[in-house]
């Protein structure tokens, strides 16, 4: 499908989010995948370019994605560091701090993104918010002990925990923790990262970020982070 066959404008944007961001793309770049219905459109954009470029991918669905359109992917040890990395995001607050996880990759996403040089985030408008947190914060949970680490997290300030049927790519659980509007990001996720028992959690703090591809009524712009 192409940006003049979706009925829905916001299927629009994110493709029209997605293409832009491959653009940062060059042949011979190692280059970080995230996943998701916005970075599809990255994707797809640089299999239509024909690059020459080894990428990494966030999820076996983006893995699926991408070798099905001719791009070479390997594992993250095979590469090391990435020159650029483009990820979708569920909500961007005006400090680049971002909520991720809506598709369960939250992990493999972190640990991509940090591998970048330059991390690119691509999005719709209606994921700009003041502050995060209505979203819900996506959690990745070992599956030893749940309800444990549920309470915990719930002693954090969370008003609920609610595990997500099926699991993550790494045979974790997927859950979603409601903090209500989220105050301090960097302490909520500080707070999270001491849970033994938390794999990941789906605050991504500002300083990751160098970009955000913004696609909106009026067209693309970009949001750059000056850390
Ligand atoms: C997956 C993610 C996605 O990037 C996020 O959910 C945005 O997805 P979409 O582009 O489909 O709105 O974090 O874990």
């Amino acid at each position: 499908m192409s940006s003049a066959e979706h009925h829905d404008p916001r299927l629009a944007q994110k493709e029209a989010a997605g293409r832009h961001a491959a653009t940062y793309v060059e042949d011979g770049m190692r280059v970080g995948l995230g996943t998701g219905s916005t970075v599809h459109w990255t994707i797809v954009a640089l299999g239509e370019r024909r690059l020459d470029i080894a990428c990494t991918a966030t999820s076996t669905q983006t893995e699926q994605l991408a070798r099905s359109l001719g791009l070479q992917v390997v594992p993250p040890d095979d590469l090391g560091r990435l020159d650029v990395g483009i990820d979708g995001a569920d909500e961007v607050d005006p400090d680049f701090n971002l909520t991720k996880g809506g598709g369960g990759a939250l992990t493999r996403e972190k640990i991509v993104g940090q591998m970048c040089e330059r991390w690119i985030v691509v999005v719709d408008e209606h994921k700009l918010v003041d502050q995060l947190g209505d979203f819900g914060t996506p959690l990745e949970i070992l599956p030893f002990a749940p309800g444990v680490v549920a309470s915990r997290v719930e002693a954090l300030g969370a008003s609920s925990v609610s595990i997500r049927p099926g699991g993550s790519d790494n045979g974790n659980l997927l859950a979603d923790a409601r903090f209500g509007l989220i105050d301090d990001p960097r302490g909520l996720a500080a707070s999270l990262d001491a849970i033994p028992g938390v794999v990941e959690h789906g605050i991504f703090l500002g300083e990751m970020v160098e970009r955000v591809v913004v696609a909106g009524d009026g067209g693309v712009h970009e949001l750059v982070n000056d850390r």
